[in-house]
Parts: structure tokens; sequence; C-alpha cells
């Protein structure tokens, strides 16, 4: 086990990674190669998903996607979004920051920046707000976004029931392809952008890289 990382652009303690994309941009896999990647390097390494990653934050996990609550306002969302968010960071990612374990988050805020600012065009800098208290302004040290058109993801989701986000519609999310895009670009020390067309194997080893010699190294 390797000694705790000790410093981070988010402070004290273990770094934290989001990865972030539309629907279907293959995250869970990149997250499942370098979780193995980073253990076999002698870290300890914490995943979590959004929405959920604690009993209270997966209940409003199914509030939240059940096709069902097909009534819930977008105000509601993005609260629900970052109550979630609020106990995950609470009881879970700063109790793994300060043990100095590596957390790899399956989303993060810029989530609610992407799908509720730009996809249901609400106010980004009231969403702002709203993320710093949810999150304690806790900043992802990296964000890897893997980045895709609107139309490559149509064959990788055709096979699953669509949940109550994946119904929002093809407008709706050009919207948070692109909104991401503007994130990205607006923070170019903090995203790292990947061409989420390659296959998986190129797209790991980048991350992998990147994390490695710009990330864990350097904390
Ligand atoms: P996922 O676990 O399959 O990524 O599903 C989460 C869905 O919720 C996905 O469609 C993205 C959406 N979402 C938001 O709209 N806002 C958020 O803040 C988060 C974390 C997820």
């Amino acid at each position: 086990m390797c000694a705790g990382h000790r410093k981070g652009r988010s402070g004290i303690g273990g770094p934290l990674i989001s990865f972030e994309g539309i629907d279907g941009s293959g995250k869970s896999t990149q997250i499942a190669m370098l979780k193995k990647r980073l253990e076999a390097l002698g870290h300890a390494v914490v995943v979590v998903r959004e929405p959920g990653g604690t009993p209270l934050s997966e209940k409003i996990r199914d509030l939240l996607l059940n096709p069902g609550s097909s009534s819930m306002d977008a105000r509601t969302e993005t609260l629900l979004f970052s109550a979630a968010r609020a106990q995950l960071v609470q009881e879970v990612i700063i109790p793994a920051r300060e043990r100095g374990d590596i957390i790899l988050c399956d989303r993060f805020a810029d989530s609610t920046l992407a799908y509720q600012g730009y996809g249901r065009e609400l106010p980004l800098e009231e969403i702002i707000t709203t993320q710093e208290l949810a999150t304690s302004r806790l900043s992802p040290n990296l964000t890897v976004l893997l980045d895709l058109a609107v139309e490559e993801t149509e064959g990788r989701l055709q096979s699953t029931q669509p949940d109550r986000m994946e119904r929002a519609g093809k407008a709706f999310m050009q919207r948070v392809r692109d909104g991401y895009l503007k994130l990205a670009q607006a923070d170019p020390d903090r995203w790292l952008v990947i061409d989420a067309t390659q296959e998986i194997e190129p797209i790991a080893r980048e991350i992998e890289t990147y994390v490695v010699q710009r990330i864990v190294i350097r904390s």
C-alpha cells in the first residue's frame, strides 16, 4: 500500500477523479479498468457512482430515475441530484480523502451543470451555488470527459430499458454533450477530453498514463 496522498487541487487528501459523459459513453468500463490498474500499482481505490453510493443516495436515485416520476420539475430534479451528492460527499468521499485513498467518481457536480444547466436550461449560476453547498466546495483534481456524438450512443443503449433521464430525448442529450464540451473548454487544466469512439483499450491506456503521471505522482 502506498503512503496517503497529502495535497492536490482540492486541498488536503486523496485525489478525486470524476468521469463524465452522456449516457452510453463507456464510463463504467473505463472506471473499472482504471481501478484495477491503480490497485495493481498498490493504491487504495474507492469507486462511487452518482446519483447513489450511500443507502440514502440510492433511494434518491430510484426516485430520480424511475420513469414513474414523469411529473418531476427540473428544479426538484436539480435539488434531488444535489441532495444525493451531499450525502455521498459527507458519508464516503470526505472520509476516503482523509485516508488518502484515490476516489473514482462515476459522475459528480459537472453532471448537474451539464444535464440540469445545459440540458434542462436552468440558470447555470444558480446551479453552481447549489453545488457549493452539496459538495462542501470539493472540486475534482481531474475530470475525464468521454466525449461521443449523441448518434453514437444509440446502438450502445438499445438493449436496456431507458430510465427517466434517458427518455429526455435527442435534442436534450445534444445540449448536454455541447454543455460538457463548454465546461471542459473553460477549465482545460482540470478536464481531460477523450474521443470515446476509440476502442476500449487505447482509451484505458490514455487515461491511465495521464492519471499516473499527472495526478497520482504529483499528489
Ligand atoms: P447513470 O448512473 O446511468 O449515469 O444514470 C444517471 C442518470 O442521471 C444519467 O442519465 C445522468 C443523470 N444525471 C443528471 O441528470 N444529473 C446529475 O447530477 C447526475 C449525477 C446524473
